[in-house]
């Protein structure tokens, strides 16, 4: 059995090809066979030596010269690949693939491969916009071809505008989510919350909680490579936005209720991740408190429960809750498994060790209607597969 996955990557002319290189030691980095071809326009930009030198494979360049290997080689690669990245991708491979001309080793690998093809174009704006090219590739999207959208910015050529090359560390990220096997949660819509929320007392002070958010954006990652479509709906947190996942940014307990009803038509799994202040001012004060006594109390009000909602709504819907406790976790969490009509809630003690907010670790108990199981210490990726492995498990 073939464990390593391969990527193939097409390189195509144009200043971005040094972010190719980036691309290919990135992938490597991560254990994965890289296998590049370079057509004749990217090996003035970048050496052959360079690629093969970061790859650690041998280099396919255009063979014309060559015809005995051309065809043993383009199959080769096209067969081998799981993936095929072209980036950057030129106006130029864009529309010989839309019209299905192969004349060149990357263009006849393309046509031969069935692995998923992904494009990251990288051109002049004007080149971008042109209705051609834009034809081209919305004709590509329709047959399944990935695109990996351009940035706008400064160009090499001195323009503003779109079509600078999407970072390597993106694309790599999209690469990694096809390279990813197990798409059993392929066509469920999947609505996750995390992150703290917070509730402004004046100005310059809020109330919340140290929820980090780690953990309900693994399971947003996990969810998202296995197929799903996810939104993460998610309270302030100093955590990189999730690629490819439709994300909605809120800030008090009030607006992620608000996002939560919004999205849950069309839900399938509900995972309320986020630590939800329970509370929040009474008054809000549009201008600075100032100190005056030695004491003092601010009167609060509760807010909206959005799970025990949800709950009461669920339909269909699979919903899964937490608790974060520090005392009687098992008891306290299967109270508000019941309470809130969950199908499933997933406890921690956040005073264990490797446990608590803002680190990498979790000790969860997954706690359903049948069952109890409590876990040893797991990364928080671990954790966010075990939880979407047991929501697997229940029946509808
Ligand atoms: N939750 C919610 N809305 C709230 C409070 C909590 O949706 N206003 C959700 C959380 O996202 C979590 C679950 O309810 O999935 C349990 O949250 P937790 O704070 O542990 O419990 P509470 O119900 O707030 O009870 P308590 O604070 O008394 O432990």
């Amino acid at each position: 059995m073939r464990c390593k996955k391969t990527v193939v990557i097409g390189v195509t002319g144009g200043v971005a090809v040094y972010k190719a290189l980036d691309i290919v030691s990135r992938l490597k980095k991560k254990d994965i066979d890289v296998h590049v071809i370079m057509t004749k326009a990217a090996q003035e930009f970048a050496s052959e030596l360079s690629f093969r030198s970061l790859s650690l494979n041998p280099v396919t360049t255009d063979m014309f010269d060559r015809p005995n290997s051309f065809d043993v080689e383009h199959i080769a690669l096209a067969k081998r690949a799981d993936v095929l990245l072209i980036a950057p991708a030129t106006a130029n491979i864009i529309g010989k693939i839309s019209n299905g001309i192969a004349d060149d080793m990357l263009s006849t690998t393309v046509m031969a491969t069935k692995a998923p093809v992904v494009i990251a174009p990288a051109m002049n704006t004007a080149m971008y916009e042109n209705p051609i090219v834009q034809r081209n590739i919305e004709n590509l999207k329709s047959y399944g071809y990935h695109f990996i959208e351009p940035l706008s910015g400064r160009l090499a050529c001195g323009d503003v505008g779109r079509g600078k090359m999407e970072s390597p560390e993106v694309i790599v990220e999209y690469v990694e989510m096809l390279l990813h096997s197990n798409k059993d949660l392929k066509g469920k819509n999947i609505l996750i919350t995390a992150g703290p929320t917070r509730e402004d007392i004046d100005p310059v002070r809020f109330i919340s909680n140290k929820s980090s958010g780690k953990m309900g954006y693994a399971i947003a990652r996990a969810a998202r490579d296995r197929g799903a479509n996810v939104t993460l709906i998610t309270g302030p947190t100093s955590l990189s936005p999730i690629k490819f996942i439709d994300v909605v940014n809120v800030y008090s307990s009030e607006d992620m209720y608000k996002a939560v009803m919004d999205n849950l038509e069309s839900a399938d799994i509900v995972i309320k991740a986020a630590a939800v202040s329970d509370y929040s001012p009474l008054d809000y004060s549009s201008i600075k408190i100032k100190k005056s006594e030695d004491s003092m109390t601010l009167p609060l009000r509760k807010n909206k429960d959005i799970l025990l909602e949800v709950g009461s709504i669920k339909g269909s819907r699979i919903i899964v809750g937490f608790a974060a406790e520090t005392n009687n976790v098992l008891d306290n969490a299967k109270l508000k498994l019941s309470k809130k009509n969950l199908d499933m809630i997933v406890a921690n003690d956040v005073l264990d060790k490797g446990s608590g907010f803002d680190v990498d670790t979790n000790k969860i108990s997954i706690i359903t209607n049948d069952d109890i199981i409590s876990y040893d210490i797991l990364t928080k990726d671990e954790a966010a597969n075990n939880i979407l492995d047991k929501i697997l498990e229940i029946k509808r």
